[in-house]
């Protein structure tokens, strides 16, 4: 079946929170970023936001989670459109089949990061934008990004969400110094690692994600604000790249299972992009062995099975 019928999509998302209901709380709550511990397991929320502006919501679908990897599509998108394809010669496309946070691959492959999802791949995408700027600057313009993405100003970094993430990123600190030891990275690694923590600690709603997604599923146009955000090259290309590396390695399962373009986040968010239908936002804080949110995953797989939107569907 395929069906962009609102009335048999909102009855589809309200099956899937029924259904899995008795389930909310699974999964592991991120927990070496210590706000993040602190959050309820049992939140869960999705949205679904159309190609025409329709907007579909169940659970907690208006209450703000930390976008963590989520806001690396968004950063990507910034770099691209500031460098255009010289981005790829300082990062990878190539999934890592990795740990988000791994540094193994780093050093056989001259502190050049697999792809830009990864947190190394992150971190040099967050040293590229940052050029000009001042870490301030650069947090403020990704967070004005995020905005105008989404059409709404009530977004915010989670100052608490950042600071906890700075006393602890020890893992970050070492990718950082590495891939700065190899010439890698332009600036000081605590202004680039600035950028980073803060724009993982963005705060946004599933509905606030799902509008601010809604570009690539429109072939780089917001149809809402009718803002050309890029080209639809450009648009088909991350969403290629959310396809094969957004789930680290757990980017192949998320493709058999879902088959949409996706991009997790360790605050359990997932960002997930129906081409030429709808941009999907869902959070459930447990998260799976990869770190991608284990409810979160299972209810996008639903959603894929009833509406047919499987890009691989035909
Ligand atoms: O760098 C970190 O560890 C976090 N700020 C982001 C990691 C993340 O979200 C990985 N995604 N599943």
């Amino acid at each position: 079946m395929r069906t962009d019928r609102p009335a048999d999509l909102q009855a589809i998302i309200d099956e899937i929170h029924a259904t899995l209901k008795s389930r909310f709380g699974e999964g592991k709550v991120a927990d070496y970023i210590p706000q993040l511990a602190r959050v309820d397991p049992k939140h869960f929320g999705m949205a679904v936001v159309m190609a025409d502006g329709r907007v579909l919501r169940c659970g907690d679908a208006d209450v703000a989670f930390s976008i963590q990897s989520i806001s690396k599509v968004f950063t990507l998108t910034i770099a691209l459109g500031k460098y255009g394809e010289n981005v790829w010669k300082r990062v990878g496309r190539e999934p890592s089949g990795s740990a988000f946070n791994s540094i193994v691959q780093l050093e056989h492959e001259g502190g050049i990061p697999r792809n830009p999802f990864i947190n190394a791949g992150a971190i040099t995408i967050s040293d590229l934008i940052l050029s000009g700027h001042t870490p301030k600057e650069e947090i403020g313009e990704i967070l004005r990004f995020v905005r105008h993405l989404a059409n709404d100003d009530d977004i915010h970094v989670d100052r608490d969400v950042a600071r906890s993430e700075a006393a602890t990123g020890n893992r970050n600190l070492a990718l950082a110094h590495f891939m700065r030891s190899f010439g890698r990275l332009d600036h000081p690694v605590d202004y680039v690692l600035g950028v980073y923590f803060h724009q993982c600690a963005i705060a946004m709603s599933c509905a606030q994600l799902a509008h601010a997604g809604l570009y690539l599923a429109c072939n780089g146009r917001n149809p809402l604000s009718g803002h050309t955000v890029v080209s639809e090259q450009r648009a088909r290309r991350i969403n290629a790249v959310m396809l094969t590396c957004g789930h680290y390695d757990g980017s192949g399962d998320f493709a058999y299972r879902v088959g949409l373009p996706g991009k997790s986040g360790v605050g359990g968010g997932i960002l997930a992009i129906a081409p030429g239908r709808a941009s999907i936002a869902v959070w459930s804080p447990g998260l799976n062995s990869n770190g991608n949110s284990a409810l979160g995953s299972l209810a996008l797989e639903m959603l894929a099975q009833r509406t047919g939107w499987s890009v691989f569907s035909g």
